[in-house]
């Protein structure tokens, strides 16, 4: 399989491109709209067709690429079926497989950061959207977040997978790339093996993040999986404007 992980730096989202060798199919999970000339260039580069752009959740902090990328390339929408879409070709539902070629992504159903949260499983390989990052987790004070549902999502459904899974989260903000189940479930300062329930609720509830600056454009923008509303005022504008690489970059 062929594999890149790729970033975004205006909400330091990871774009996970995975390639099928025998059949030159390929899946980008969580592509935001800004990089769809570096995603094209980069599947042109690597011999790939875009078969499918898959959703780990409604994304309040950027706008998915899935619908530009299906106007440029014919590419089909996948998102979780829960969230009700009428835009996405597939509804993801747990334990339902979904196959690309070779390439078998196993859908886990993660809610807590929102309520229509998937995680998907490729072999030894974990793409955890927003339900575990490195050393944290997403936010659950929006889109029906629920500290509790997050809890048992990540211990009871994430950790239960082999140590050595490798965690691909969907953002970060240091610069780091990939962790293990193993290294979370040591190491993740709100969701390692020695918090409780309790601890983690207070936890989030004493976080005090402030309101996500771009949450009311992006989320109607991504139940149309990837418009970007008329109504983006100017200081916003960039969120919706795709970046065009020199040709060094
Ligand atoms: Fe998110």
């Amino acid at each position: 399989m062929i594999f890149r992980q790729l970033f975004e730096p205006l909400s330091s989202t990871y774009t996970y491109l995975l390639g099928c060798e025998e059949t030159g199919q390929a899946v980008l999970i969580d592509p935001v709209v800004t990089m769809v000339e570096r995603d094209l260039a980069e599947l042109q580069r690597l011999g790939l067709t875009l078969a499918w752009s898959v959703e780990t959740h409604l994304h309040a902090d950027h706008i998915t690429a899935a619908r530009e990328l299906k106007l440029r390339t014919g590419s089909r929408i996948a998102a979780p079926a829960f969230d009700r879409l009428p835009c996405a070709d597939l509804g993801i539902e747990e334990a339902r497989p979904f196959d690309v070629g070779s390439i078998r992504l196993q859908p886990l159903h993660t809610p807590g950061h929102t309520d229509g949260h998937f995680a998907y499983r490729l072999d030894h390989r974990l793409f955890t959207g927003d339900a575990l990052l490195i050393d944290g987790c997403g936010r659950t004070d929006f889109q029906n977040g629920d500290a509790d549902a997050l809890f048992r999502s990540v211990r009871e459904k994430l950790f239960a997978l082999p140590g050595e899974t490798l965690v691909y989260p969907a953002h970060d903000y240091q610069g780091r790339h990939v962790s293990s189940v193993a290294q979370e479930r040591s190491r993740n300062p709100r969701l390692g093996d020695d918090r409780t329930l309790e601890e983690f609720r207070a936890i989030m509830a004493a976080l005090d993040l402030p309101y996500p600056k771009f949450i009311d454009y992006a989320v109607p923008g991504n139940r149309q999986c990837g418009v970007c509303p008329e109504s983006v005022p100017e200081h916003l504008r960039q969120y919706c404007t795709q970046i065009t690489q020199s040709p060094q970059g």
